[in-house]
């Protein structure tokens, strides 16, 4: 394959939106950050430069980073971060993956503008299993704050409460016609009549899972996370935190301007959220050169499911397949159970100022009642692979200690999350289920759960307890769809399955990131294979130091 050379310098640049000029941390002045397009095979070396005020990290989400985990990115789990003024090289090689992946920052709340799309074309000669598109586009889903998402994590940590909702969602950084002071930059997408057109669409939101729609046009979806998927027409999308999306759409209908758009689907119950809607252009070019009549007029908007419609996202995810039959361990070796949840710490003094949270408490998120404390002074791959003791430990619990009803009435055993640093050890090469289970003590979501280092199998899912007498028998081991990021549904379950064949330590989070910082995310430790080929590379020279 072929090398591809990036310099990233991370430096903090003024960018206007919603009639406000905001000092915004960016990649090479340019938000969204730069678009890195490669085939399968090739190999990127992108040196990041640190010009920020910010400790920051780059995690390319979804590359597996086979037996070079010192390339993932997540702070205090693969790396230190990168100092103001330090610089680091990512170097790693596309492996049997294609489809759209991103990159984002991967440091406190960075990536709500440190972030960009990857796109992976099939190696040369190779093709895509449908017709190929005239033209595609990446559509970068994302948030925006009115002020310093820094700062606003910043308040919401001190205090323990939830942190002030976005003020915009956006496509490819513009919030769009719809908002304040910002039609001028409103995203467009021309599209000749008749030309089938591939979206790679990507939500890069911060804690936000969208809906999204073309007015007028259905969409057939051909691809998820970097997996191919088995076409299927729809007319909305089901987008989560860290999810990719690919949909084909063919300019069908009179020539003129349509809008494409994207609001909340809002799970949680009683929590505010950002309610307001981003919209971008789809508009046709003639021949001539000219553009479709309408140019004047006002594009009509799709029409978006209530930001509660549960039936409709389930919908949407449950016809997703792989488009042949796929090899899913059928033996399991490790047989998991994780619950997902919020929670809450009660304070010895609810009036203090830093429990802000429901009732005098402050908001933990945990894993099987371990709320994760990410490391200071190394990083967990480091502690592992030079033997530091002391910085975490390996006794993540397989199952919550108390049983009760899931998504019911809650016993209080996880009100109290431990908070601490414990990682679940897996064998090379065992194969693994997992079930993950949502919660109910705050309140049921659906969490995208994201894993670092693979891609897993999403066998099935569905409301409720998972019951392990009658679920598995409706487990689908033919055709899964292959993802790195799957929601768990609002007072559901869902089962993933994978082998685990990338030695390293990986983290597995809520992809929300309000809570990934109150703690809803654990890590594996999947130890190294015997003999050289299955051991991990040697840390790179500049890794960074805590
Ligand atoms: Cu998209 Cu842990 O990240």
């Amino acid at each position: 394959g072929e090398v591809h050379y990036h310099e990233f310098v991370i430096q903090a640049r003024p960018v206007k939106r919603l009639c406000r000029t905001h000092s915004t941390i960016t990649v090479n002045g340019q938000f969204p950050g730069p678009t890195l397009a490669v085939r399968d095979g090739d190999s990127l070396v992108i040196t990041a430069i640190n010009r920020a005020r910010y400790n920051v990290t780059l995690h390319w989400h979804g590359i597996r980073q086979l037996r070079n985990p010192w390339a993932d990115g997540p702070e205090y789990v693969t790396q230190c971060p990168i100092q103001p003024g330090g610089t680091y090289t990512y170097r790693f090689t596309i492996q049997s993956q294609e489809g759209t992946l991103w990159w984002h920052a991967h440091s406190k709340w960075l990536r709500a503008t440190v972030y960009g799309a990857l796109i992976i074309f099939p190696r040369w000669g190779l093709h895509y299993p449908f017709p190929m598109p005239k033209r595609e586009f990446p559509i970068l889903l994302g948030e925006w704050w009115d002020g310093n998402p820094m700062d606003v994590l910043k308040q919401a940590l001190f205090t323990g409460a939830a942190p002030n909702v976005s003020d915009a969602y956006t496509i490819n950084g513009q919030p769009g016609d719809l908002y304040r002071c910002s039609s001028k930059g409103t995203a467009v997408f021309p599209v000749l009549p008749g030309e089938t057109i591939l979206l790679r669409i990507i939500n890069a939101a911060l804690n936000q899972e969208l809906f999204f729609s073309v007015a007028n046009h259905q969409m057939t979806v051909v691809g998820v996370d970097a997996a191919y998927t088995r076409p299927f027409a729809t007319n909305v999308i089901m987008i989560g935190p860290g999810q990719t999306t690919n949909v084909l759409i063919t300019a069908n209908q009179a020539a003129g301007r349509y809008y494409m758009a994207a609001r909340a689907y809002q799970t949680a119950q009683n929590a505010a959220f950002d309610n307001t809607t981003t919209t971008a252009i789809l508009q046709y070019i003639l021949a001539s050169g000219s553009s479709g009549k309408g140019q004047s007029s006002r594009p009509i908007l799709p029409r978006l499911p209530a930001y509660n419609d549960t039936a409709t996202a389930t919908a949407f995810t449950s016809s997703l397949r792989s488009p042949w039959k796929i090899k899913v361990p059928t033996q399991i070796d490790e047989n998991l159970f994780f619950t997902v949840g919020l929670g809450l710490i009660n304070c010895s003094n609810p009036n203090s100022p830093r429990c802000q949270g429901p009732n005098g408490t402050r908001f933990a998120a945990s894993m099987n009642n371990v709320s994760f404390v990410f490391p200071r002074t190394n990083s967990l791959m480091q502690a592992y692979y030079q033997g530091i003791p002391g910085v975490f430990t390996t006794d993540f619990p397989p199952v919550p200690p108390i049983q009760f009803d899931y998504t019911g009435n809650v016993s209080r055993g996880l009100w109290q999350p431990v908070k601490a640093t414990k990682l679940y050890k897996l064998k090379f090469g065992s194969r693994v289920q997992i079930i993950l289970q949502d919660t109910s003590i705050v309140s049921t979501e659906d969490h995208p759960i994201h894993l670092h280092g693979y891609s897993f199998a999403v066998i099935g899912a569905g409301f409720g307890n998972f019951n392990p007498r009658n679920d598995p028998a409706k487990f689908n081991l033919i055709d899964p769809p292959v993802r790195n990021t799957i929601g768990t549904p609002p007072g559901g379950w869902v089962a993933i399955r994978f082998v685990a064949d990338n030695p390293g330590v990986w983290l597995m989070h809520c992809h929300i990131d309000s809570h990934l910082v109150w703690g809803l995310a654990m890590s594996f430790l999947v130890e190294n294979g015997v003999g050289e080929l299955q051991s991990v590379i040697p840390p790179p020279l500049d890794l960074p130091r805590c």
